[in-house]
């Protein structure tokens, strides 16, 4: 199965500067189809699988951080910020040096949904606009919805859904968007060719009653899609933002050991419930006070694969937060 992968050393010179790194798994390399080349160069950080749907992201240096099958990602959920159109043009700035990672890290932006068409060509090429929510349903008779073939129209290529602010947290006595309908949505996004930020989450609650209920809290947000990311050919337009609410605006970030304890066990459900390759090459990004001086330790976790990032979105430290895990 493996006997087409090639390694091939550019620039050999100074093989001792390569620190020992992991090569995907067994079943990683076993999942490639036949035809795929990896290219490694000594001097350049990151190789790419040719006609594959990975990205390998390897360290030459002394710190090879991101090993895994898996390209980072970073969002910026400016949720219904900001008041004014007047200030659109601030925030967009702060972005323009996220375009420097973006070989090493995917990013997208989520402004409010009036303000998307305003500001979705204002972004350096390659980061992607996001409305916060969508419809399923299509065009037609459906008041107040947002339509994915709307979007798709637009040129927008990525959707958030099932944030815990519309899945009961907001605060208000709206209702709750169900775990069906979300996953009823995302099915409708991917029928229609675009990517997928499906985010979940615990209430403060139940982490108190220990990881194992989180788990079974973040299973029931999950088990409505299992068949959907079985049957996903590309796991990468399917990421999962893992948003503990009690840590959403609070700034009470959860500590690294227990993010990477959740993504952990996350990714491992995934694994029996859905199948080994999902768990290796979908995404989980975390969610919850991220900002520029928490970034650097939840980045090295490594089930960690990027941010999703509330209001230090809104600030210009969004680039060391993408840097953070880019490097
Ligand atoms: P926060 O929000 O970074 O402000 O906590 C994150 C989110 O809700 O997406």
């Amino acid at each position: 199965m493996v006997s087409t992968v090639v390694l091939f050393l550019a620039a050999i010179g100074s093989t001792s500067a390569f620190q020992p790194f992991i090569l995907p798994t067994k079943t990683s390399l076993a999942s490639f189809s036949s035809g795929h080349v990896v290219l490694l160069s000594s001097t350049s950080l990151s190789s790419s699988l040719l006609g594959g749907d990975y990205l390998l992201s390897l360290s030459s240096g002394a710190n090879p951080i991101r090993n895994l099958p898996r390209k980072p990602i970073v969002g910026g959920n400016w949720k219904c910020n900001p008041a004014s159109v007047s200030a659109l043009p601030e925030l967009v700035r702060n972005f323009d040096g996220c375009s420097a990672f973006l070989d090493k890290c995917d990013v997208y932006v989520c402004p409010s949904n009036l303000h998307v068409a305003i500001v979705k060509d204002q972004f350096r090429p390659g980061i992607s606009v996001s409305p916060q929510n969508c419809n399923f349903g299509g065009c037609g008779a459906y008041t107040g919805e947002m339509a994915v073939e709307q979007m798709r129209d637009m040129g927008l290529d990525t959707v958030l859904i099932g944030h815990s602010e519309r899945r009961g947290e907001f605060g208000l006595p709206t209702p709750a968007e169900s775990n069906e309908l979300v996953a009823t949505k995302l099915q409708h996004i991917l029928d229609e060719g675009l990517r997928c930020i499906f985010c979940i989450g615990e209430p403060l609650p139940v982490r108190e009653r220990g990881i194992d209920a989180v788990l079974a809290e973040c299973v029931s947000q999950l088990q409505d899609i299992v068949p959907i990311l079985r049957n996903l050919q590309d796991k990468s337009r399917v990421v999962i933002a893992y948003e503990p609410v009690w840590a959403i605006g609070t700034g009470v970030t959860a500590t690294p050991a227990q993010a990477q304890e959740t993504h952990k066990a996350i990714r491992d459900w995934i694994a029996t419930a859905v199948d080994k390759q999902t768990a290796e090459g979908i995404r989980i990004q975390y969610g919850g006070s991220a900002n520029a001086a928490n970034a650097p330790e939840l980045a090295a976790c490594p089930d960690i694969d990027g941010f999703l990032v509330g209001g230090a979105s809104l600030k210009p430290e969004i680039v060391d937060i993408v840097a953070a895990i880019a490097k």
